[in-house]
């Protein structure tokens, strides 16, 4: 029986990771927006130019989204620093606050302050 529980919790478990990948859909830019607000603007902004109420305090500056540095990473580059964040710097990880579509939120709307257009 105690066996039979255990296979059952990892069964259940890998279902539960596989539910929470397949639950990643199209990105919701109000959420992202939403989230970006309440967690993210305090370093890097309203606008996401690195310049947001707390900066000034920190010795690293926060990135600022709109430089062509940040808009030349996909998506992927973005959503690995969000989750495992930056080493020896104020931008710790998030993935244990947010979920992967969360973040995913975040990013349609980082791009949405600043394009990803290379000619402006
Ligand atoms: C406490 C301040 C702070 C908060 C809050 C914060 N960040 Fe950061 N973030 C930083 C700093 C500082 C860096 C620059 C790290 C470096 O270059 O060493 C950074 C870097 C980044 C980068 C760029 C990493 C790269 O590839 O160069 C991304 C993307 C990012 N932050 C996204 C976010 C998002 C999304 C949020 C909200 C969920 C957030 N940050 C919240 C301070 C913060």
């Amino acid at each position: 029986m105690g066996r039979f529980l255990i296979v059952w919790s990892i069964m259940s478990l890998m279902l539960a990771g596989s539910w929470v990948v397949a639950q990643v859909g199209p990105s919701n830019l109000k959420r992202g927006q939403e989230l970006y607000e309440h967690h993210c603007v305090r370093c890097h902004g309203k606008n996401g130019d690195g310049l947001g109420p707390e900066a000034q305090y920190l010795i690293v500056p926060p990135a600022n989204f709109t430089s062509m540095n940040i808009r030349s990473k996909t998506d992927g580059d973005l959503l690995t620093a969000i989750s495992s964040g930056v080493l020896f710097s104020p931008m710790h990880e998030w993935r244990d606050r947010l979920s992967e579509q969360e973040m995913m939120d975040i990013i349609a709307y980082l791009r949405l302050l600043s394009p990803l257009n290379p000619i402006s």
